[in-house]
C-alpha cells in the first residue's frame, strides 16, 4: 500500500503518436490492443493486475508511487466553477452537484463519501497523457477522464453505466464487485441511480496500478478501502441512434438554407376542382417527393458532415479564452517554427475523410490546401509543429487560435 509521506506522484508517459496495435501491452495484461478489441471491447469485463507496472516496480524498490494528483491538489479542483464536480455520500445516500464549497467537502479521514471530478483531461496534464494510451479507440467514442476520490467506505453504490469504462486504481485500494445480471431495475426511492437487486458474481480488491475494464451494462460497485482512494476512469460514450439521427437531421435541415432554389414556392397550375378539399393535394405530394429525391436527403454522404460536426462539439461546460495578446499572423508563423500548436484540452477535433471538424464546426470547407493539411495533422496527431503555412491570414486555423480553440505549448 502507498504511504502518504514516502510516496511520490506517478508521472504517466505520453503514448507514442503511432501506437503499436499488434504488440503485447502490460496495460491489457500482456495482450495487444488488437486482441483487447477483438476479445473484450464492448463484450466482457477484464481485470488487469499491474496494468501500470511502475507502481509495483517502485514499491519493490522502496519508493512507492501515488496518484499523479495528490489529494490536496485534487480537492482544490472541486471548488472551481469550470470543473464538473459531484459529491456522493453513502449511509444515508445523498448527492450534491458542484460547484462545491470548501465546507461541503468531507475531510480525508471521514468515511462514506466520494467526490467525482469529470473532464479532468482539461485540467491536469497527467490526465490527458493517460487518455493518449487509449488512442487506438476512435476519438468520436471518447467521453472523458473522471477522477474519483473517496474516504473509507466511499462509493457511488451498485449501478450500471451505458459506457465502456477503464477504471484505473491510482491511490489506495478499492474493492470492486461486478455482476452481469439481467435485472437492471433501479431503486426508485434514492436520489442516485442505484440497483434495486445487486447480486455480485465476482469480487476483487484493486491496488494502485491495477485496472478494471467494464463494457456497458455490467452492474458494478466500487468501495474505497483506504482514505484518499483514487480511481481514474476513462469513459467512452455511445450515442443512441435517436440522438445521431435527430442531430444529423437538424443539421441537414439547416444546410437547406444554402440552396437558394428552395425559396421557390410550390405552384399548382394543374390543380383541378375537387370534392376532397380536406386532403393534402396530390400535386404537392408529387412535387415534394421529387424534391426529396433530388436533394438525396436519405443518403449517408449528405448526413455524415452534420453527424461529425455534432460529435466534435465540446462538453457543455467547456470554456475557451481568447489569447491575452494574440500574435499577429507573422508572429504566429514564427512561433510555430519553435513550438507546437495543440488543441486546447477541451477542444474536440474529428475527421470525416479529408474534412476536419472542430468544436462543432467545419474547419476545412473552402480553405487553402496548406490550411487543410494543417487541420488534418492537428486532427490525426493532436499537434502541429513547423509546417509552411502560406495562407494563415484569415484562415480557419488563425481564427481557431484567436478563439482559444488551439493554443501554443508553453
Ligand atoms: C468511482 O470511480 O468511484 C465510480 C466510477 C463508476 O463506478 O462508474
Ligand atoms: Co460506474
Amino acid at each position: 500500500m502507498t504511504s502518504f509521506y514516502l510516496s511520490k506522484p506517478y508521472e504517466p508517459p505520453q503514448a507514442p503518436a503511432k501506437l503499436p496495435l499488434g504488440e503485447p501491452w502490460a496495460l491489457f495484461g500482456g495482450i495487444s490492443p488488437d486482441q483487447f478489441m477483438a476479445r473484450y471491447w464492448h463484450k466482457r469485463p477484464l481485470l488487469i493486475r499491474g496494468a501500470i507496472p511502475a507502481f509495483a516496480l517502485s514499491a519493490q524498490h522502496g519508493e512507492p508511487l501515488d496518484s499523479p494528483i495528490p489529494t490536496k491538489e485534487l480537492l482544490k479542483f472541486a471548488l472551481q466553477d469550470e470543473v464538473e464536480a459531484r459529491l456522493v455520500k453513502s449511509n444515508p445516500w445523498s448527492f450534491d452537484s458542484g460547484p462545491l464549497s470548501k465546507k461541503a467537502i468531507p475531510s480525508n479521514d471521514k468515511p462514506n463519501w466520494t467526490l467525482l471530478l469529470q473532464g479532468m483531461e482539461a485540467h491536469h496534464p497527467a490526465a490527458s497523457k493517460i487518455l493518449s494510451w487509449f488512442r487506438f479507440i476512435p476519438d468520436a467514442r471518447l467521453d472523458d477522464l473522471m477522477v474519483s476520490i473517496a474516504g473509507v467506505g466511499g462509493g457511488v453504490g451498485p449501478h450500471f453505466d451505458s459506457y465502456d469504462v477503464f477504471l484505473i486504481q491510482m491511490s489506495g485500494r478499492r474493492q470492486w464487485k461486478i455482476s452481469e445480471q439481467k435485472d437492471l431495475s433501479l431503486n426508485p426511492n434514492l436520489p442516485l441511480k442505484i440497483l434495486r437487486n445487486f447480486k455480485p458474481e465476482q469480487e476483487w480488491t484493486l491496488e494502485p496500478g491495477d485496472m478494471l475494464y467494464l463494457p456497458p451494462h455490467v452492474a458494478h460497485d466500487g468501495i474505497a478501502l483506504d482514505a484518499g482512494c483514487q480511481t481514474w476512469s476513462v469513459g467512452f460514450r455511445s450515442p443512441s441512434f435517436k440522438e445521431l439521427l435527430q442531430e444529423g437531421l437538424w443539421r441537414l435541415a439547416e444546410s437547406l438554407e444554402e440552396i437558394p432554389a428552395l425559396e421557390n414556392k410550390f405552384a399548382d397550375p394543374k390543380q383541378g376542382a375537387t370534392h376532397t378539399a380536406e386532403q393534402l393535394p396530390e400535386e404537392l405530394i408529387k412535387q415534394l417527393e421529387t424534391k426529396l429525391k433530388e436533394l438525396k436527403l436519405d443518403q449517408i454522404d449528405g448526413f455524415l458532415p452534420g453527424i461529425t460536426a455534432y460529435l466534435s462539439e465540446p462538453k457543455q461546460q467547456a470554456l475557451f479564452d481568447a489569447p491575452d495578446k494574440p500574435l499577429r499572423p507573422q508572429e504566429f508563423l514564427r512561433k510555430l517554427g519553435s513550438s507546437r500548436l495543440l488543441p486546447h484540452p477541451q477542444t474536440r477535433i474529428l475527421s470525416l475523410g479529408k474534412q476536419v471538424y472542430c468544436n462543432g464546426e467545419s474547419m476545412t470547407l473552402g480553405q487553402a490546401p496548406d490550411i487543410l493539411l494543417a487541420w488534418q495533422t492537428l486532427s490525426a496527431r493532436k499537434e502541429l509543429s513547423a509546417g509552411r503555412l502560406k495562407h494563415l491570414d484569415q484562415s480557419s486555423l488563425y481564427e481557431a487560435y484567436l478563439a482559444g480553440w488551439v493554443v501554443f505549448e508553453h
